[in-house]
């Protein structure tokens, strides 16, 4: 499409709620300059300095790393920073929050509950006894590194949580990017915490909750892989499972 002046331009339509004031969403439509270096965010920007300031949306790094400018766009859970206008072409394209959370205003969404699932699944090193200082640093080497690498590239985005239809139906579950923040820690060589996440996760709002859709894993941006997180989960619990029938003088 293109204006008056031949600028190539293209329309979004983006969804527009203000919980305390409208009865209901809305989307609400802008023209805005096609260009093909931009991406949505580009896009939203324009919209919230030259056309509109009421737009309210979230971002910060533009560069993929913050992971707070998720939205859906054109009906998938993406990062608007690392998704380009011209993939759309020739439009309109339809942004909106990310599905399953609350919506605090337009393209705002509650992440509080995101964030309680994250802490309780310890998402830190857990030591059950420190070294003395003088006994030197915590040593690892490449190849430990690498166990658990894929999984600390989690920027807590929530594509995952949007992408997936059981936390949509069951908002109780603890969600693909916890899980795979468990085991980034539960690989960790340093780390004495897993039996305690697996007390967490072995409840019915945990692992055994994943119905393996592995949409979760699709739309990661980082190929964190949740999904594979949850598998390699479920095969550790269940084996617990069986230690504590076979061998129940062992503890768990
Ligand atoms: S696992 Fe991937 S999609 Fe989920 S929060 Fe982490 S980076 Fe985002
Ligand atoms: S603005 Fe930080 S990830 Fe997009």
């Amino acid at each position: 499409m293109a204006n008056k002046t031949s600028q190539p331009t293209i329309r979004l339509e983006i969804l527009r709620y203000d919980p305390e004031k409208d009865s209901a969403p809305r989307f609400q439509s802008y023209e805005v300059p096609f260009q093909e270096e931009w991406v949505v965010l580009d896009a939203i920007n324009h919209i919230k300095d030259q056309i509109d300031g009421t737009l309210t949306h979230r971002w910060s790094c533009r560069m993929g790393v913050c992971g707070s400018c998720g939205m859906m766009v054109n009906g998938k859970p993406v990062l608007t920073c690392g998704t380009f206008l011209g993939k759309f072409l020739p439009g309109p394209i339809r942004v909106e929050p990310l599905v399953h959370f609350p919506v605090i205003r337009d393209l705002v969404i509650e992440t509080n509950d995101f964030l309680g699932k994250l802490k309780r699944v310890k998402p830190w090193i857990v030591r059950q006894e420190e070294k003395a200082l003088s006994e030197g640093e915590y040593i690892q080497t490449p190849a430990q590194l690498a166990e658990y690498k894929q999984y600390s590239m989690c920027i807590n985005c929530m594509l995952c949580y949007a992408g997936c239809p059981v936390y949509g139906l069951e908002p109780t579950f603890v969600g693909p990017a916890a899980i795979a923040l468990a085991q980034r820690y539960n690989l960790d060589n340093r780390d004495q915490g897993k039996e305690e996440r697996l007390r967490v996760l072995s409840r019915d709002d945990g692992i055994w909750a994943c119905t393996l859709v592995e949409e979760c894993s699709a739309v990661c941006p980082k190929e964190v892989d949740p999904a594979g997180a949850i598998q390699r989960y479920k095969v550790k619990g269940a084996m617990e499972w069986w230690r504590s029938i076979l061998m129940p003088w062992s503890g768990r």
